[in-house]
């Protein structure tokens, strides 16, 4: 038995994360605005013991070329607080994650929104605090466009730190923050949360990125390809955390996988193979442009290798783990667009649930992950078979829990309480 077992969550993606789930024969096309879709996976993932279900998000379509957009498998989609509103009250254990942007909301109003979910829910809510990077959303809210990386680092620091002072002042006092970019004066109306705050998450990996998940956050998704990749971001974060006056324990890093996983090794591999045939070339690589932040890559040989790249003002960490892939593996535009349509940059492994399980265990007994943040390539198949398969596989080797030990994420995850966001 290993006397420290790994977390797990799901990361919810309408179709599923590969981008041509939608076009897979089983597919549920209108998955997107189906809430009785979304609530039989998060039982699925409940009935699993899983940790949390994880919802991403962006205010606004993803692809600026609808033609483009419509061939996705996340083209459509609720607004992910409110869609875990409505799972928190069909679903009794599990924890509900969902992104919310520090560039385009005030930190009352965000405060009082999170807490409320996690009061809803008894004390299972999470904020993935995100900057957001892209052009699109930026053109939503009025803005001059997107703000420099470290403008808007600069402001997520302040943010962080009023919803922090909010929830942890939550049912006493106030706060009092007159601050370079927010003023807040008030308590929230609401008590204090079961579990102490609600959990704090990022997954930003620039410097400022590590630096302001290491001050304030409990939990870190991340994207890695390599053990290498995965072994040295979680040594930096966890190295940065002395400095804040926290300790390893209080922070969990849960890298994205996408299993693909069937009885045989073949058997998984022709899966695979499936949605791999279903990637239009021109859908593959306006998705590896938007997060390369650039916007004529057709414009270069699609046979031929990625051209040299400015540095992007957007997702500056998955520009850089695209780029030494490309440059590792020697591959040309096709053939990187096709692996990125997959999982976006994620880790990828394709197996039976021991092939899968060995490597998962790897990782997290190498010191690389104390977790995993699971995106089935689609839903609800891929989802049925990591439970199915994958889990009692872990959970046989002792490294996945059988029963919830707690009620609240908090517990789940084993975090003491809410991290100092100074
Ligand atoms: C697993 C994972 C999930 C993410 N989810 C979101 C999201 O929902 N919305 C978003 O705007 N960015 C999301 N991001 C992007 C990062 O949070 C971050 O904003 C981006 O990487 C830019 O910051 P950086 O330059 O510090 O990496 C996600 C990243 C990862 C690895």
């Amino acid at each position: 038995m290993s006397p420290r077992q790994m977390k797990l969550g799901l990361f919810l993606w309408a179709t599923g994360h590969h981008i041509a789930a939608w076009r897979h024969p089983k597919a549920h096309v209108t998955a997107g605005i189906d809430i009785g879709h979304y609530i039989q996976l998060a039982r699925t993932a409940e009935a699993a013991k899983l940790d949390m279900i994880f919802c991403e998000d962006a205010a606004g379509l993803r692809e600026a070329n609808v033609g483009i957009a419509s061939q996705t498998s996340r083209s459509i989609g609720f607004e992910p607080i409110s869609l875990l509103s409505a799972i928190a009250v069909q679903t009794g254990r599990i924890g509900l994650v969902s992104t919310a942007s520090t560039s385009y909301n005030e930190p009352y109003g965000l405060a009082r929104t999170f807490a409320s979910l996690d009061q809803l829910s008894g004390g299972r809510a999470g904020w993935n605090l995100v900057t957001s990077a892209s052009n699109i959303e930026a053109a939503n809210f009025g803005s001059m466009g997107l703000r420099s990386h470290a403008d808007r680092y600069e402001r997520a620091r302040e943010f962080a730190a009023v919803v922090a002072g909010l929830w942890r002042g939550a049912g006493s006092g106030g706060l009092n923050h007159d601050g370079q970019s927010f003023s807040v004066r008030d308590a929230l109306d609401l008590p204090r949360s079961p579990q102490g705050a609600p959990v704090m998450v990022q997954a930003g990996a620039s410097e400022d990125g590590k630096d302001l998940a290491a001050r304030t956050a409990d939990v870190v998704f991340s994207a890695a390809q390599t053990f290498e990749e995965a072994k040295a971001f979680y040594d930096d974060v966890k190295g940065r955390l002395a400095a804040y006056g926290r300790t390893s324990g209080d922070v969990k890093i849960m890298p994205g996988v996408a299993p693909v996983v069937a009885a045989t090794e073949p058997e998984a591999r022709a899966k695979h193979e499936e949605l791999q045939e279903l990637i239009p070339d021109e859908v593959g690589v306006a998705l590896l442009s938007s997060y390369l932040s650039i916007s004529d890559l057709w414009r270069y040989p699609i046979d031929g290798p990625l051209p040299e790249l400015p540095e992007s003002e957007g997702m500056k960490s998955r520009q850089a783990l695209v780029v030494e892939q490309s440059r590792r593996d020697g591959l040309s535009i096709r053939q990187l667009a096709r692996h990125f349509a997959g999982a976006r940059g994620h880790w990828r492994i394709v197996g039976t649930p021991a092939q899968i399980a060995d490597e998962l265990q790897a990782r997290f007994e190498g010191g690389a992950a104390d977790g995993f943040n699971v995106m089935p390539s689609w839903f609800p198949g891929e989802l049925d078979a990591f439970c199915a398969l994958v889990v009692p596989e872990l959970q046989r080797r002792g490294l996945f829990r059988t029963e919830y030990e707690g009620r609240t994420l908090r517990e789940h995850l084993g975090l003491k309480g809410p991290a100092s966001a100074a």
